[in-house]
């Protein structure tokens, strides 16, 4: 089976988030079931750059009324296409912003021009391509089904919507739509109109022949308004076609005993060999050395992942005996917060400003413990490589987070089950009592140790979900 990955971001030529881990793996993980997948990516400057000197296979004299070429390359010894059109992609900055952080302010032709390109090629534009199904990931993707339904090129496929994060969709003035060579049809309430103007995402969900999402704890939370963010209501409608399948983490990346970033690697068998990267850690940090917990926190920093609510807690942390090195980067506000609380505490309190892959890794090698207080949550990877480092996760109980911590309760302890802690409500008490029974089950060494190797023997490989991807597009492709 054919499918055609189609996405904004890929583990190792661009990220900004646990999409772009999701993408870089998925072709690996499908392929053990039989799919052979094909990734396509926005040609930004590190993609082009990475696929060195190559001939164009395809040219656009005009999509959406620019000029563009089609690449092919290797993402991850799987093959990659990339849309390369200058104008729309080789600039400075983030795939979505500006240095300066500022969305560029034509987002909804870039990606739209990206989409409509994907959907040639998954219709069988290009010369010696061909294609079973169309797989769209997030608001950025979206407008590929939509081609696909209402502008195809070719044969008609079927596709797949995946929604990473419903806050984000892409929604844009009326005025555009003239602007996206569609027919006029498709400006309808079950096309890509949304209250009054254009909504990628709402176009994608609308036309995808089945949707997923990353975990199933979040499949049934978007059919509420409290966090279907305004598509509730057509997620709940088509419900029989919303699929939840949890993300898995890459082996290849995130495996404690081969990290090549940690300067101790080891196993559940070995833990005692931790205490080195612990030791390390806290030096980089510039924290106090002590036997209590070593918090840590690797995070975008935005009212969705509670960082609001952490920057309350923090003196609470840091009453109990507890340690805090956070990185993250994003709201100035919170940035802000993090630093008053970072003086208020020398040596107990640590953060770094920015983005670095490399001290992610140290960082679940070395902390005792990684916080996620998410308000919502689809699926979550840090608290997934929490888990196989040996870095008890404490998560709020929602989304992704809620299907894979178990929450140290006496009977999960009793069972040995327990992998973390879990709290309800993204609010201080809660919180802050997560807290209070995180540091002491860490006083309890047998217990801390049991929940470290329980959540280190627990499989979050790739296995498991993309045999349901595979199954999912088999059925949808009328495969045997
Ligand atoms: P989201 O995609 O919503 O940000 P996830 O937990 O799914 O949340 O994925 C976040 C990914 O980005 C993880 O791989 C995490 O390690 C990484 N990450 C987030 N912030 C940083 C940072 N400041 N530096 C390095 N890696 C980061
Ligand atoms: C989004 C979500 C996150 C999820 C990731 C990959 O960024 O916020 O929860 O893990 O996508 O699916």
């Amino acid at each position: 089976l054919r499918v055609l990955s189609i996405a904004s971001e890929a583990v190792p030529l661009i990220k900004t988030g646990g999409l772009a881990d999701v993408v870089g793996a998925l072709p690996d993980a499908v392929a053990p079931h039989g799919v052979a997948m094909t990734t396509i990516l926005p040609g930004y400057p590190a993609v082009v750059k990475a696929l060195g000197k190559t001939k164009a296979i395809h040219q656009w004299d005009s999509l959406l009324g620019e000029p563009a070429r089609l690449l092919s390359g290797k993402l991850n010894g799987h093959p990659l296409l990339v849309v390369d059109s200058p104008n729309l992609f080789a600039r400075e900055g983030g795939p979505y912003a500006d240095l300066a952080g500022r969305d560029w302010g034509d987002n909804w032709r870039r990606f739209a021009a990206f989409a409509r390109a994907a959907a040639d090629v998954a219709g069988g534009a290009v010369k010696g391509l061909a294609f079973d199904l169309a797989h769209a990931h997030d608001w950025q993707a979206a407008m590929a089904p939509a081609y696909l339904r209402f502008a195809p090129v070719g044969t008609p496929i079927p596709s797949v919507m995946t929604i990473h994060n419903m806050a984000f969709q892409g929604y844009y003035g009326s005025d555009i739509f003239a602007l996206l060579e569609l027919p006029s049809w498709a400006w309808a309430i079950d096309g890509v109109e949304y209250h009054g103007g254009v909504g990628f995402l709402k176009a994608g969900l609308e036309s995808a022949s089945a949707i997923t999402t990353v975990s199933p704890t979040y499949a049934r939370e978007i059919r509420d308004p409290a966090f279907g963010m305004g598509l509730e209501g057509l997620i709940a409608a088509k419900a029989d076609r919303v699929h939840g399948i949890v993300n898995g983490i890459d082996p290849a990346v995130w495996n404690p005993e081969t990290d090549s970033h940690l300067l101790q690697t080891y196993s559940w068998r070995s833990l005692a060999r931790r205490q080195a990267n612990k030791r390390a850690l806290e030096r980089e940090f510039h924290l106090e050395q002590s036997d209590g917990p070593l918090f840590v926190c690797v995070t975008r920093l935005t009212w969705q992942k509670g960082i609001d609510v952490l920057l309350e807690v923090i003196d609470h942390l840091v009453g109990l005996g507890g340690r805090l090195a956070l990185l993250g980067s994003g709201d100035p506000a919170m940035e802000a917060g993090l630093h008053a609380a970072a003086a208020r505490h020398p040596g107990r309190v640590s953060l770094r400003i920015g983005y670095d892959e490399a001290l992610s890794h140290r960082m679940q090698g070395g902390g005792d413990a990684i916080l996620v207080p998410s308000r919502f949550e689809p699926c979550g990877l840090t608290q997934l490589y929490g888990l196989a480092y040996g870095c008890v996760p404490v998560v709020a109980h929602t989304g992704g987070l809620a299907d894979t911590v178990v929450d140290a309760n006496l009977a999960a302890i009793h069972g040995q089950a327990a992998t973390g802690v879990t709290f309800h409500g993204v609010t201080y008490p809660s919180f802050a009592d997560a807290i209070t029974r995180t540091i002491a089950l860490y006083g309890q060494r047998d217990v801390w140790t049991q929940m470290q190797r329980t959540g280190m023997k627990t499989d979050f490989s790739w296995k498991r979900s993309g045999q349901a991807y595979a199954a999912l597009y088999r059925q949808l492709a009328g495969a045997a």
